[in-house]
This record gives structure tokens, C-alpha cells and sequence, in this order.
């Protein structure tokens, strides 16, 4: 069982007036090396991360290794291995990574292969492109030596045959029915979230504050065979800018896609916003889009700068993200709008 920590977020942040010229290329972050990710459970993926930063590893090797231990976990039915399937029953996975040079690569709708995001860092850095899409993404990882495994665990198995059932899909969820749509939508053994689906995004700062990130998920649970959502798409589930700093997201992946959030974040920090304010804007934009709606969409962001200042925020409560650093584990309630 994990212990879930909990930190006032407030009392750990810095200023919030950072101003873009404080920001230098390879300037080193004032509190050494940092990994964070979304949802509390990803301590874990955080602390295999941290083997390579503590060693003056990469950021990006960070948050591929970090990432990996999340999509190997049959337990996390939100990513990779035993991740919930779309109607028909078949598991598609979705992945990206960003480097400090604004290199990036991603895959969509990937099945039959644990490790996206290893594949999505490939297509990074061993072909011209940014994308692959499922068959292609497929004979690419093929290609590169992965693996073809089956992914749908006998657990996620049964839920998806309990789920057709009734075949009920609604991804929107309302504040006041949040713990009755977890006990429906999720098997009693997953701890619940506010949705019924979430991701890992990871960021992490190196000790040359370099700046990276990635971001996987089997995406929403029983979606439309083809659906992708957010966490894939750069700019959208994941930016990274090493002048600035570096977002991502959780939860309903088609309104974070409409405001281009994880760009918008770092864009607003890019402003002189700190992590956490940049983090609420971007939020407060999905809740004026959808007006009187928004209180039936979970999003959250967290969000990492230059100097190593991170926060986080959601629309609905109980989003959290675990980080590490030379301080040892800590986990924060994002703040939230409802
Ligand atoms: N945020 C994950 C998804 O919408 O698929």
C-alpha cells in the first residue's frame, strides 16, 4: 500500500513572478534534480526515475525508465500492460516523450507492446518523423526488436465484460456522483480516481537542468475503437521548452487537445506565471469553454520550470502528483477549481 503523504502545495512554492529572463539555457535548477508525476500511485515510477537522476543521468532516460515501471504494472488499469480496452476489447496504447532540444516522437493507438513510450522515444530519435498511428506504430517497435505481448489481463478482462453489460460510456463525470462513478465505471481492486480513465505524465529536471517529459495511457476506459486522446499529442498531453519549463496533463484528453494545454501552460509560465498559477489559467480556460459543464470534466496539470518550481492543478478535487528530489518523496493535492 502506498502512503499517500500529504504536503500543503502553497508553503512549498516559490515566487511567482519568474520572469522569462531568468531563464538561460543549461542554467542548473536551484534545488538540484527533480522528477514529477501525475497521480499519487506513479511514486513508484518516480522513484526508478530517480535512480538516473540522482546519478546525473538524463533527464529523458529519466522519465523513459520512470514511465516504464507504470506500463509494466497490470495492477494500474489507466496504462500499458492490463490498461482497460476500447468496446472491443482490444488494448491501445498511447505514448510520447520530449527532449531538451525539442526533439519529440510519439505513438497512437499502439497495441500489443508494453512499453510505448520506449517505442515513442524511437521514433524520436531513429526516424524523420514525429508520429506513428497503430499498424505502422506496430511493425515500427516490430522492427526495433520489441515484442508483441497480450496485453488485456484477465482482470481487465472482466471488467470490460461487466462493463458490456450495459455498455454504459460517459466519460463526463459530475462532481456530486464522483464516488458512485468510481465504484461503477472501475473494478473494486483499482483505486479509484475521479475519472474513469487517467495517465502518467512525467517531468523531470537533470542535474544540467535539462528539461523532459512523457506521458502514456491506454486512454479512456471502453472508448470508440480509435479514439486518442490527449496524452500522445505534443503540445497537448505534453510540452516541454528548456528556456521555460514543461507541462502535462490527466484526464478527459479532449478538452485538454481543444486549448492545447501542456503549450499553454509552458506558454504561461513563458509569461512570468509560476507553475501552479500557469497551471489554474490553463484550467480556468476548459471551465469558461464549457461554462455550467465543466463541473461533469476532470483535467489536471502539473508543471515543472527552469529553476525547479513545480504545482499543479485540476477542475475537480482529488488530483494529485507525486514528486522526488534531493528532498526525498512528497505527495500534493493539486488545488482545484470545484
Ligand atoms: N488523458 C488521457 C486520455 O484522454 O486519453
Amino acid at each position: 500500500m502506498l502512503n499517500r503523504r500529504r504536503f500543503l502545495q502553497s508553503s512549498f512554492l516559490g515566487s511567482s513572478s519568474l520572469l522569462v529572463n531568468k531563464y538561460k539555457f543549461g542554467e542548473l535548477s536551484s534545488q538540484g534534480p527533480i522528477v514529477l508525476s501525475t497521480w499519487s500511485p506513479n511514486v513508484k515510477a518516480n522513484a526508478a526515475a530517480w535512480t538516473v537522476l540522482e546519478k546525473n543521468g538524463r533527464a529523458l532516460d529519466a522519465v523513459e525508465k520512470g514511465v516504464r515501471v507504470t506500463e509494466a504494472d497490470p495492477s494500474d488499469q489507466s496504462v500499458g500492460y492490463g490498461g482497460l480496452p476500447d468496446r472491443d476489447g482490444k488494448v491501445t496504447l498511447d505514448a510520447c516523450v520530449m527532449d531538451e532540444n525539442g526533439n519529440c516522437g510519439a505513438v497512437f493507438a499502439l497495441e500489443n507492446i508494453m512499453h510505448p513510450v520506449s517505442v515513442a522515444r524511437l521514433v524520436m530519435e531513429k526516424t524523420p518523423h514525429v508520429q506513428l498511428t497503430g499498424e505502422g506504430a506496430l511493425r515500427f517497435a516490430l522492427s526495433q526488436g520489441f515484442k508483441k505481448e497480450n496485453l488485456l489481463t484477465t482482470e481487465s478482462e472482466k471488467a470490460w465484460r461487466e462493463w458490456l453489460k450495459t455498455s454504459h460510456y460517459d466519460p463526463m463525470i459530475t462532481v456530486d456522483n464522483i464516488e458512485e462513478e468510481i465504484n461503477k465505471q472501475k473494478p473494486k481492486e483499482v483505486k479509484g480516481q475521479i475519472n474513469n480513465h487517467d495517465t502518467i505524465g512525467m517531468l523531470a529536471i537533470d542535474a544540467a537542468g535539462n528539461l523532459s517529459g512523457a506521458c502514456s495511457t491506454s486512454g479512456m476506459a471502453y472508448k470508440m475503437s480509435g479514439r486518442v486522446g490527449d496524452s500522445p499529442i505534443i503540445g497537448a498531453g505534453l510540452f516541454v521548452d528548456n528556456e521555460v519549463g514543461a507541462a502535462t496533463s490527466t484526464g478527459v484528453g479532449e478538452e485538454v487537445i481543444k486549448i492545447c494545454g501542456s503549450h499553454t501552460v509552458v506558454e504561461l509560465m513563458r509569461q512570468g506565471l509560476s507553475p501552479e498559477e500557469a497551471c489554474k489559467k490553463a484550467v480556468e480556460r476548459i471551465v469558461k469553454r464549457n461554462g455550467i459543464n465543466a463541473k461533469t470534466i476532470q483535467v489536471g496539470f502539473i508543471a515543472l520550470n527552469k529553476k525547479g518550481e513545480y504545482g499543479g492543478y485540476s477542475i475537480m478535487k482529488k488530483f494529485d502528483y507525486g514528486v522526488r528530489s534531493f528532498q526525498g518523496e512528497k505527495v500534493y493535492n493539486a488545488k482545484s477549481i470545484y
